[in-house]
């Protein structure tokens, strides 16, 4: 049986001799720096709605201003948070080898962003950015957009002019991954020798699809989570630990 000192060496040994890396990261990213998982953060007085009902197009529906207060209650939280030593030592490893690493992150909170990663894809959305709810009435009338940033303020804000209501950009229930993200996520999987599948638990398709397509091209994979995953199977190393204490010893330099 490895011990510990022995595994982080052979991990950053594939790190070393690996071209191109990928970091495909899940809410366990975020767990030390306090953002709740996803089905955490269905708790406290959130406690009796299921994330169905804040979570999706028919639920915004049913009741606008619920859902956009659960995302403002969320924005809140990640804006108290801070990046964890995880987001850093993966920012710090972009910066210090420009090009060799590309994050691709199942969360929508901006705290890999704000350790100093660039070119995050976001496949399920960034809890920071609005979008209309649905077309704007105003482009039917072939006058331009209404634009999200001069929303009249409410719960949710909504178009001065056609009164379309904001919604978090962020994908729901039921909602297709953005394309450009997905495609741009696929071709760094394929093209990858090394992925880090760091803090999720495999189990939400298709954004799970990614380290079988690395593995498919001959990438190794290696899984880090403190509890089984849905992707250990597959995964050619199984570390048991955390973001915050694993990933500076992969990626720190020496
Ligand atoms: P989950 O909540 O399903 O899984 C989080 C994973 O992180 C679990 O496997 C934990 O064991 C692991 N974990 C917890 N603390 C950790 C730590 N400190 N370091 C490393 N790992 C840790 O979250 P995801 O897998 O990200 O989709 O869920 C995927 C998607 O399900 C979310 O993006 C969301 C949800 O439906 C959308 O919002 C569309």
């Amino acid at each position: 049986m490895e011990n510990d000192v022995q595994i982080d060496a052979e991990l950053r040994d594939w790190i070393a001799k690996a071209n191109k890396l990928v970091v495909f990261s899940g809410a366990g990213m975020s767990a030390e720096s306090n953002v709740p998982t996803f089905r955490d953060a269905i708790s406290g007085l959130w406690a009796n709605f299921n994330p169905q009902e804040l979570a999706s197009a028919e639920g915004f529906i049913k009741d606008p201003s619920r859902s956009w207060e659960w995302y403002q209650w969320r924005r809140e939280l990640v804006r108290k948070a801070e990046p964890n030593a995880g987001h850093l030592a993966v920012a710090q490893f972009q910066r210090e080898n420009p090009g060799k690493l590309r994050v691709v992150t199942q969360n929508v909170d901006d705290l890999h962003e704000r350790a100093g990663s660039s070119e995050v894809l976001h496949l399920h959305g960034e809890l920071f950015a609005d979008r209309w709810f649905g077309p704007c009435a105003q482009s039917e009338l072939l006058q331009p957009r209404c634009d999200v940033s001069v929303a009249v303020a409410g719960s949710p804000p909504y178009c001065g002019e056609c009164g379309n209501p904001l919604r978090p950009k962020v994908v729901w229930f039921g909602e297709e991954m953005p394309k450009d993200e997905w495609a741009q996520a696929q071709r760094a999987a394929k093209n990858c020798d090394l992925m880090l599948v760091v803090g999720t638990s495999g189990h939400v398709w298709p954004a799970a699809q990614l380290p079988h397509l690395a593995k498919a091209r001959g990438a190794r994979m290696v899984v880090l989570n403190p509890e089984e995953s849905e992707l250990d199977e597959m995964a050619d190393r199984v570390v048991r630990g955390t973001a915050a204490k694993l990933l500076p010893k992969w990626l720190g330099k020496r």
